[in-house]
């Protein structure tokens, strides 16, 4: 796994003029903030070794180097779900890629459906916790201590810096932000109304496909996550519609510049 790790480190720093300190991964119709990179080159997952391949639609498979908000950034359009069929190590590999690289941030986004009664399609949630549903964790086995603990500490998942700057420039620029708890679950079917008001009950305020994986490697390499989802869709018992993948895309490309916007300010804001 460590040798996989770096050959694909290798490789990258072999086409990159600069190794960028923050990493995005973009979620499900979110892809448009690449057009806010100044980019400098992209590079196709299929020619990046070891990478696996993007495989749905809305997904175009690159990784993009470029600035934003005046600092290099590396972004993935598109992300290897583990609904695809993909290991948890093979949905994480980026991310071990990403730490191998010394990136200290990484910024993530997704599509989710919303259960919080207060919230709208459109709206935008800071997560500040996570409920990690998935069938498997993606530290299970051998735990490699040159990338991490055994056992991490998971108090701080999602940055409590980050998520208080990301609300200062909310405020500033008149932004609608919810908050919440997102809760991973493996997909690839929506929620049933009564899965949706169970994960209510226990504590979420949006349910989604990805994320958790990709949070929990990065926490375990010691990088600082800040995170967003976007309210595709509503699964509040009363309001709950029929949804689709289209649609979710859709109410992602609405809500996807604000989102933009406050991912490019807090890095124009950190200190790297
Ligand atoms: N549930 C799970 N994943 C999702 C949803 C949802 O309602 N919306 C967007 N991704």
């Amino acid at each position: 796994m460590l040798e996989t790790i770096q050959e694909t480190e290798r490789y990258l720093r072999s086409k990159l003029t600069t190794i960028p300190n923050v990493a995005i991964i973009l979620g499900t119709g979110l892809g448009d903030l690449v057009h806010d990179i100044l980019i400098e080159k992209e590079i196709p997952y299929h020619d990046i070794p070891n990478f696996p391949l993007s495989t749905v639609e809305g997904h175009s498979g690159k990784l993009i180097f470029g600035k934003l908000g005046g600092k290099p950034v590396l972004a993935m359009q598109g992300r290897f779900h583990y609904y695809e069929g993909y290991k948890m190590s093979e949905v994480t590999f980026p991310v071990r890629v990403f730490q191998a690289l010394g990136i200290k941030y990484l910024f993530v986004s997704n599509a989710a459906g919303g259960m919080n009664k207060s919230f709208e399609i459109g709206d935008i949630m800071l997560i500040e916790d996570h409920i990690n549903l998935f069938p498997e964790h993606p530290l299970r086995g051998k735990n490699y201590n040159e990338l991490g603990t055994r056992f991490p500490d998971m108090s701080n998942a999602y940055d409590k810096a980050l998520r208080r700057m990301v609300i200062e420039i909310a405020k500033e620029n008149d932004i609608k932000l919810q908050y919440g708890v997102y809760v991973g679950t493996q997909g690839p079917t929506f929620e049933t109304p009564a899965e949706y008001n169970y994960f209510r009950i226990i504590g979420g305020d949006a349910v989604g496909m990805s994320t958790v994986p990709e949070v929990i490697v990065a926490n375990h390499a010691g990088m600082k996550v800040l995170a967003f989802s976007i309210i595709t869709d509503l699964g509040i018992l009363g309001r709950i519609v029929e949804v689709t993948h289209e649609d979710v895309q859709e109410a992602a490309k609405i809500a996807q510049p604000k989102m933009a916007f406050l991912m490019r300010r807090v890095i124009e804001k950190l200190d790297i």
